[in-house]
């Protein structure tokens, strides 16, 4: 048996009693079992970090060093608050001593320390020494590493976070005979006591099986799974990879793929005007969503290509974010033109879809030369006849409406609702709508001519 507790000092209802291993005043306790406090569960998806896991391990427990887990480019999210859980569920056995688990940003870590030995170990730290002169917080904190429980046993402290080393330094443990700090910290060579275990992104294998994992289920699952793990978080995991230029194996290829193709799926389900459920449903997919838009869109197919920038535009846009959905709707124009070409029918609609968002700021002038356009481009490519060109004379004639130019709107909408008629039937929903439109002008006309 170790002395560790033998200077303690322990103040119960008010009075200073000495307590040593020799001369109790309270009767014996029962032996103290080990605290493993770690607050997080550790994620499903745990990959790769085999050779960090031993050389923590290694420098840590056979070494005894104190570890910080870095990363390669001081970034976070790179997985260093993950593999210390890891570590430490691993290990429980390793350290009867119990697991210290400590938030060094947030908290005040001498309070932490305090906090952890009355909440968990059920100890009252004193305030006073037993001359009655009042402890400070270093001190106190100096209490609870002496009077650890169980008094024996090596103990595993994490210190998670670490910003700023010499404000928490004084706060350590003084010897590491017993404690073993492991530290997670955003900054490299924090000190160069330390060993330093340093955290580059994931290695294509092992992105690849991150992936797999993530992505080997039906979308609607995917966007739970992400709403659970916080998926905004994962991705600087695998942004670099699916950017990596040197990404020429088909695996690889093949992953991109997936993970654009499973976006653009959710892209295509993206309301003109999403309601605020559908947009908090589908919120958690957009850095996904912009990320192909950005860096990926060669993995969108032709047929998708509209689809990558429209599923943007439109979740801004159905929140009145017209700024934001503004360039998606530019880019939209101008990526169908050079891959398409310009005489290409998506190019009528994305400059449609332009001139819609145009259209609900207001800015009706900047909308018409687009609705033109659109309007020739679709009569020269699908032909005089076809049901596009119907919608197209209908979204110029709604604009002319909106403008108060009844008899510019008039003869679009006769125009349209003639194709429609014809092509699609009396009772197709679009020749409703464009019939409706019509009726609605004529009333809007009647009531301005008195
Ligand atoms: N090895 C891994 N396998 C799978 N996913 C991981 C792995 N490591 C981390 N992640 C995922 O990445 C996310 C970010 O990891 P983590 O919180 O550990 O980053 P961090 O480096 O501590 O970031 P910060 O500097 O912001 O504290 C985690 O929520 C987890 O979902
Ligand atoms: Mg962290």
């Amino acid at each position: 048996m170790t002395n560790e507790n033998s200077q303690g000092i322990n103040i119960k209802g008010g009075k200073n009693e000495i307590k040593d291993n020799t001369f109790n005043f309270y009767p014996p306790e029962k032996p103290a079992t080990a605290v493993n406090y770690i607050p997080y569960l550790g994620i499903p998806h745990f990959v790769g970090r085999s050779e960090e896991l031993e050389a923590i391990h290694e420098k840590l427990y056979a070494q005894n060093n104190t570890v910080a887990i870095s990363a390669v480019s001081g970034m976070g999210g790179v997985g260093k608050t993950e593999l210390a859980v890891k570590y430490a569920r691993e290990h429980t056995d390793d350290y009867p001593g119990g697991i210290c688990w400590l938030n060094a940003r947030d908290a005040n870590l001498g309070a932490g320390i305090i906090q952890f030995v009355q909440l968990q170990m059920g100890l009252e730290v004193p305030q006073q020494d037993f001359q009655g002169n009042v402890l400070t917080l270093v001190q106190q904190v100096a209490w609870c590493w002496q009077n650890w429980r169980p008094s024996e046993g090596l103990v595993l402290v994490v210190l998670d976070d670490v910003t700023e080393l010499k404000e928490i330094k004084e706060f350590l443990p003084k010897t590491n005979n017993r404690f073993r700090i492991l530290i997670t910290t955003r900054q490299r060579r924090i000190d160069i006591n330390y060993a330093e275990i340093s955290l580059n992104v994931l290695s294509e294998d092992e992105a690849l099986s991150l992936l797999k994992g993530i992505l080997g289920e039906h979308e609607r699952h995917l966007i739970e799974r992400l709403q659970d793990e916080a998926s905004y978080k994962v991705h600087p995991l695998i942004r670099e990879f699916l950017q990596a230029k040197l990404t020429e194996s088909a695996e690889i290829k093949e992953f991109q793929q997936a993970f654009t193709n499973t976006f653009m799926e959710i892209a295509q389900t993206i309301p003109q005007s999403p309601t605020l459920e559908f947009i908090d449903s589908v919120k958690i997919a957009i850095p996904h969503l912009t990320e192909v838009a950005e860096n990926l869109i060669d993995a969108v197919s032709d047929e998708n290509l509209i689809w990558a920038f429209t599923g943007l535009a439109w979740f801004y846009n159905g929140q009145g974010l017209y700024a934001l959905a503004e360039p998606w709707c530019e880019q939209s124009v101008s990526a169908i033109k050079s891959r398409l070409g310009e005489n290409h029918p998506d190019v009528a609609t994305s400059l449609n879809n332009l001139a819609a968002l145009y259209n609900s700021q207001g800015r009706y002038e900047a909308a018409e030369p687009l609705l033109i356009q659109a309007l020739e481009l679709k009569k020269q490519l699908l032909g005089e006849n076809h049901p596009h060109v119907a919608i197209s004379l209908n979204n110029l004639a709604e604009l002319y409406r909106s403008q108060g130019r009844y008899e510019a709107a008039e003869p679009l909408y006769l125009q349209a609702l003639e194709i429609a008629e014809r092509v699609l039937g009396t009772n197709h929903p679009n020749t409703v709508t464009i019939r409706g439109n019509l009726e609605y002008l004529r009333t809007q006309m009647g009531k301005s001519e008195g």
